[in-house]
């Protein structure tokens, strides 16, 4: 008995950095995609950058069933921070917006049973023109572990892409330091590709928990068919190197917003299920409306994107703005996939696809199952045809469970 579990705990650190966090992909609410670097808390009290937003989200999160669908860190983006660092160098936040300080605010989310996230920059300022880490990494570890931070994003504007190599793992280094457990978010590989550069996937792995690979996201159709299809090109292999405890972050869920319709919320829903992506909310959850707060606590698609293979899917095909992506997931043999109709315009497709191209390489039968109604559409073999209807900017998101080569 005891060997087995020796057994199990080796395999699971091999998989898990030093911290043993994000063993599924994070998730959380952070404020940067909707409420910017809003610091007019005079005219715009209700959306500013401030502690009461921070515990207002803390309060829905965890009384709106955000928190037992699985969302857990409230993070604080940009522009949180005073303008000067303290007179002992140490980071304060902004005396005026959040009065009470960071501990306390860190407090009032943990006493939610909630996480405490927040944001810093690799460089000399964030990009919000606040104090940056450099030179003060060690004490800044340090301060976030007093305050009870649980999530660091480190973002790199006002640096030197060439300095990122060493200087990610020194944070890294300085954090495991503190001894408190803290999820590692860096942007490291977004810079080097900002710059045409092909980053380090396997360094970055070895340090980070999550990354960011790619721009902003943006509250757009355009943009979420821009990122979806920048992973679909997996330039440099980043799906290869996620797993338990590392993940690519194509950034911020904007369901909820402005700037996507029903259909494509549901597929930015799936495709960040597919991409095993950290679902980070950025929306008003004081003002959500039902379609988008069931869609975000949507219990299936949610258990795809937690599937504890951690196993990213991969763009198949693209044809005619139809893409085809298959993710592997648990039982053993089993996949999700998608189909995903990127143009906008148009009237539904009707597809006959075989099976085989969706994933489901047998050799013996699967039940598949639409995931948002949960509708079950059959039992298929490698070699039959599964009808498809997919809507212009929506998708068809499926489950196919393995019933192994007997039948
Ligand atoms: C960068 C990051 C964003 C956000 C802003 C804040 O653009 O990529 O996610 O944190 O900085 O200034």
């Amino acid at each position: 008995m005891k060997a087995i579990v020796l057994l199990l705990a080796w395999v699971s650190v091999t998989y898990a950095l030093d911290n043993g966090l994000g063993l599924t992909p994070p998730m959380g609410w952070n404020s940067w995609e909707r409420f910017r670097c809003n610091t007019d808390c005079v005219n715009d009290p209700e959306n500013c950058i401030g502690e009461k937003l921070y515990m207002q989200m803390a309060d829905r999160m965890a009384e709106d069933g955000y928190k037992d669908a699985g969302y857990q860190y409230i993070n604080v983006d940009d522009c949180w921070m005073a303008k000067e660092r303290g007179p002992d160098g140490r980071l304060q936040a902004d005396p005026v917006r959040f009065p009470s300080g960071m501990k306390a605010l860190g407090d009032y989310i943990h006493s939610k049973g909630l996480k405490f996230g927040i944001y810093e920059d690799f460089g000399t300022e964030t990009c919000g023109g606040f104090p940056g880490s450099k030179f003060f990494m060690e004490s800044d570890a340090q301060t976030f572990a007093d305050w009870g931070v649980d999530l660091l994003k480190l973002d790199g504007c006002y640096s030197n892409i060439q300095d990122m190599t060493s200087g990610y793992p020194i944070m890294e280094f300085f954090l495991n330091k503190t001894g408190r457990p803290i999820l590692y978010s860096c942007s490291w590989p977004a810079y080097f590709v900002a710059n045409s550069k092909i980053p380090d996937y396997k360094a970055i792995a070895k340090s980070c928990n999550i990354w960011r690979n790619f721009d902003d996201i943006q509250d757009s159709w355009e943009s979420v068919v821009s990122i979806v299809g920048y992973y679909g090109k997996n330039k440099g292999n980043f799906s290869d190197v996620a797993g338990p405890g590392s993940f690519n972050d194509p950034d911020m869920l904007i369901i909820g917003n402005f700037g996507l319709s029903r259909e494509q919320q549901r597929s930015q829903m799936a495709m960040w299920a597919i991409m095993a992506a950290p679902l980070i909310m950025s929306t008003d959850l004081r003002k959500i409306d039902p379609y988008s707060k069931a869609l975000l606590q949507h219990k299936e698609v949610i258990a795809i994107n937690q599937d504890r293979l951690g196993k990213p899917g991969a763009l198949l095909v693209d044809m005619n703005m139809i893409q085809f992506w298959i993710r592997p997931v648990t039982p053993e043999g089993s996949v999700a996939f998608a189909v995903l109709y990127t143009g906008s315009a148009g009237t539904p497709e009707k597809l006959s696809v075989q099976c085989q191209s969706l994933g489901m390489v047998g050799p013996g039968a699967y039940n598949v199952t639409e995931v948002f109604d949960g509708h079950f559409i059959g039992m298929f073999k490698p070699t039959s045809n599964i009808n498809i209807t997919v809507n212009p900017s929506g998708v068809f998101f499926a489950k196919a469970v393995y019933l192994g080569d007997q039948k």
